[in-house]
């Protein structure tokens, strides 16, 4: 008896000292991960001011989730405060904000490529959802948020409970940069319609919460009481999903207008602010997407086909005549 209990308080304290030491290990390697520098070279966004661009680059900032973190104009936001150590705030981007100092190719680094000008990871911006962006589309956002006037505004903060940033540097959570393929060249346009190729298009901006082929499941570092993300691959409506609620265009658009399902229920989580914001053709072009027959789309939405093949036309190439990230 007294030998079960000294192997049962030995093998306690064996357990405590793995724990502590795996924590201590993960924190380390998540203030590693942090700083690591990402070496990238994205090409220079052009900026430009005429109407019709800039009237893109509005839309664009409007429904694709920037107003949710960082306001409608620019000045930056509290958009997760849960009480209980999560704690995240999206920046000031107008030109008093962090983006004083930018570069044309410092834009597309941290918008498509989740790098920061200084080369290290962005930790929760989304924008593995921003890398199939056209250049064209690239170019509107990018000069539709330079005209925001300077203004007072936000610093950005991330603040996440031990176990979060314990999971994140042992991969568990992993940021945009590590999920994005940063040889793949940028989507070709899609000419706007109610189409397959532009209802993928507009899909990218919900891989980030749900995952790369749009299967859902718990957001990766997400606070623990959030929802997981609802299992939305096309073709999945017959199988009895979520999407299976949505029998036609016109009941799944009310739910991006109101943020409520059929029922009358509210849906957590999901930026409404934003997707309300989808024009019709867009949010039709999303219902048919989603609703496409199994294998007639590809489901990685990340990969499309628009962009799929590998080129430099998303980065320079690198050596003597390569643009370098400052820093
Ligand atoms: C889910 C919230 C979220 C969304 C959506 C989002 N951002 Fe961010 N953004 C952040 C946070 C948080 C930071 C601070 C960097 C980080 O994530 O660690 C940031 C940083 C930035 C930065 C500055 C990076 C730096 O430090 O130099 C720019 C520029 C930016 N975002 C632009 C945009 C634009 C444009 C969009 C829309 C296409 C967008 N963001 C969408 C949360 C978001
Ligand atoms: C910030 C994370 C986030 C983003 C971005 C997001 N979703 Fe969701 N989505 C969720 C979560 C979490 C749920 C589960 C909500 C719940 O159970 O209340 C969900 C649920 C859903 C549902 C099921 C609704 C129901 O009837 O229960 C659909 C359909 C859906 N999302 C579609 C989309 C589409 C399409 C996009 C992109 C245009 C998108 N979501 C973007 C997080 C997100």
């Amino acid at each position: 008896m007294k030998r079960w209990i000294k192997w049962t308080a030995g093998s306690a304290l064996l357990l405590g000292v793995i724990v502590v030491a795996t924590a201590a290990s993960g924190l380390y390697l998540a203030e590693q991960k942090r700083n690591r520098y990402i070496d990238i070279k994205p090409r220079p966004v052009a900026y430009t001011t005429d109407a019709q661009t800039i009237e893109r680059g509005r839309y664009l900032y409007a429904s694709r989730g920037c107003t949710d973190c960082h306001g409608a104009q620019g000045t930056g936001r509290e958009f997760v405060n849960d009480g209980k150590g999560t704690r995240i705030v999206g920046p000031n981007i107008t030109p008093t904000g962090v983006v004083a100092r930018y570069q044309p190719e410092d834009w597309n680094s941290v918008i498509r490529h989740g790098v920061k000008p200084n080369g290290r990871p962005v930790l929760v911006m989304p924008s593995e959802d921003y890398n199939r962006f056209t250049n064209e589309d690239l170019n509107a956002l990018v000069s539709y948020v330079r005209q925001f006037p300077p203004k007072e505004g936000a610093q950005a903060v991330i603040d996440l409970p031990h176990p979060a940033w314990v999971l994140y540097g042992l991969g568990a959570i992993p940021d945009a940069a590590s999920r994005i393929d940063h040889q793949l060249a940028p989507s070709r346009p899609t000419a706007a319609g109610v189409t397959l190729a532009n209802g993928q298009y507009v899909a990218n901006m919900c891989i980030g919460c749900h995952g790369a082929d749009l299967s859902g499941g718990k957001i990766p570092g997400a606070p623990p009481d959030w929802p997981a993300a609802a299992d939305i691959r096309p073709g999945t409506h017959s199988a009895g999903t979520a999407l299976a609620r949505y029998p036609n265009a016109a009941s799944f658009v009310s739910m991006l207008r109101t943020g409520k399902r059929p029922d009358g229920t509210p849906i957590q989580v999901m930026p409404f602010e934003s997707l309300g914001q989808l024009s019709d053709v867009d949010a039709q072009a999303l219902y048919l997407y989603l609703n496409a027959p199994p294998g007639s789309v590809k489901q990685e939405v990340g990969s499309t086909t628009a962009g799929g093949q590998k080129s430099s036309a998303n980065t320079v190439p690198s050596g003597p005549g390569g643009l370098k990230l400052p820093g």
